[in-house]
C-alpha cells in the first residue's frame, strides 16, 4: 500500500507555520497537527505540578502519560480548557527548554507518529521533516526575518488587548531562535530536501498557495 502522504512544515516561531498549515489541512482534508502545542503542553504541566522546567526525568514522566486532548482549535490539559494559557510568553519560553530535553522528545515521538492517519496529514514544528517523518514527500522550511516575526507577535497581542514591547519580543524571539538551533538533539536547521520559503514579504494567502503547489502531486 502506499504510505499515508505527510506534508512537514518546519520554521521558527512565527514563521507563518500554524496559519498556514491550518489553511492547508482544510484545503486537502489532511489531518493536522500543531506539534508545538505538545511542548507547550508539557511545559504547562510541569508548571502547574511545580517541576523544575530541566527535570528530564520527571518532565518525560509528564510528556508520557500527557492528558491532552484537542477539539477544533480548543486545546484540553486533564479536561481544562488551556487554549489561551499554553500561547503565553511563559509557556513559549517553557516549552523551548523542555524541548531540549532528549527523552521529552522521544516520549512525545510516538504521539506524534500517530497522527499519519488517511487521506495524509499535515505536520508543523522544528524537526518533522528531519527526525518525526523524514519520509515525507513535501517538506516545507518557511522562515521570514526576525524583525518581520516579532511585528506579527506584536500584532497578535495588541489584536487581543494584550501588552505587547516590541523590543521584549525582538529579544525573546532571537532567545527563542538561538536555543531551538542550536540545541545538540532535532536542532531548527532546514534539510537539504525541504523547500525553502521566506514569508517576511508574503501574505498568508500567497504562503498557502506555495506549500498547495508543493503538494499537487500529491493528489494525482
Ligand atoms: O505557527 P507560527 O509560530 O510559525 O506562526 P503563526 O502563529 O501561524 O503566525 C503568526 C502570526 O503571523 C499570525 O497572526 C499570522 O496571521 C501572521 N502571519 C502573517 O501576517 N503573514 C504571514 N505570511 C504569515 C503569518
Ligand atoms: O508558535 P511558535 O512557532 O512560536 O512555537 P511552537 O511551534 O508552538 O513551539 C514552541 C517551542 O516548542 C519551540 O520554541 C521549540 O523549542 C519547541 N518545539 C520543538 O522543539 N519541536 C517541535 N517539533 C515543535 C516545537
Amino acid at each position: 500500500a502506499t504510505p499515508v502522504p505527510v506534508i512537514g512544515i518546519d520554521g521558527p516561531s512565527a514563521s507563518g507555520k500554524g496559519t498556514v498549515g491550518a489553511r492547508v489541512a482544510e484545503a486537502l482534508g489532511f489531518q493536522h497537527l500543531d506539534s508545538g502545542s505538545l511542548y507547550r503542553l508539557v511545559a504547562l504541566a510541569g508548571m502547574r505540578e511545580g517541576v523544575a522546567l530541566d527535570d528530564e526525568v520527571a518532565l518525560a514522566r509528564i510528556a508520557a502519560a500527557l492528558p491532552a486532548s484537542f477539539e477544533g482549535d480548543t486545546v484540553f490539559l486533564a479536561g481544562d480548557d488551556v487554549t489561551n494559557a499554553i500561547r503565553s510568553e511563559a509557556c513559549s519560553v517553557g516549552a523551548s527548554k523542555v524541548a531540549v530535553l532528549p527523552a521529552v522528545r522521544e516520549a512525545l515521538f510516538w504521539r506524534q507518529r500517530a497522527y499519519r492517519r488517511a487521506p495524509g496529514l499535515v505536520a508543523e514544528g522544528r524537526d518533522i521533516g528531519s527526525v518525526i517523518f523524514p519520509d515525507a514527500p513535501v517538506k516545507i522550511f518557511l522562515t521570514a526575518s526576525a524583525e518581520a516575526r516579532a511585528e506579527r507577535r506584536y500584532k497578535q497581542l495588541i489584536d487581543k488587548g494584550m501588552p505587547a514591547n516590541m523590543d521584549d519580543l525582538l529579544s525573546d524571539l532571537r532567545e527563542r531562535d538561538a536555543r531551538d538551533s542550536q540545541r545538540a538533539v532535532a536542532p531548527l536547521k532546514r534539510s537539504e530536501d525541504a523547500a525553502l520559503l521566506d514569508t517576511s514579504e508574503m501574505t498568508i494567502q500567497q504562503a498557502v498557495d506555495f506549500v498547495l503547489q508543493q503538494a499537487a502531486a500529491l493528489r494525482s
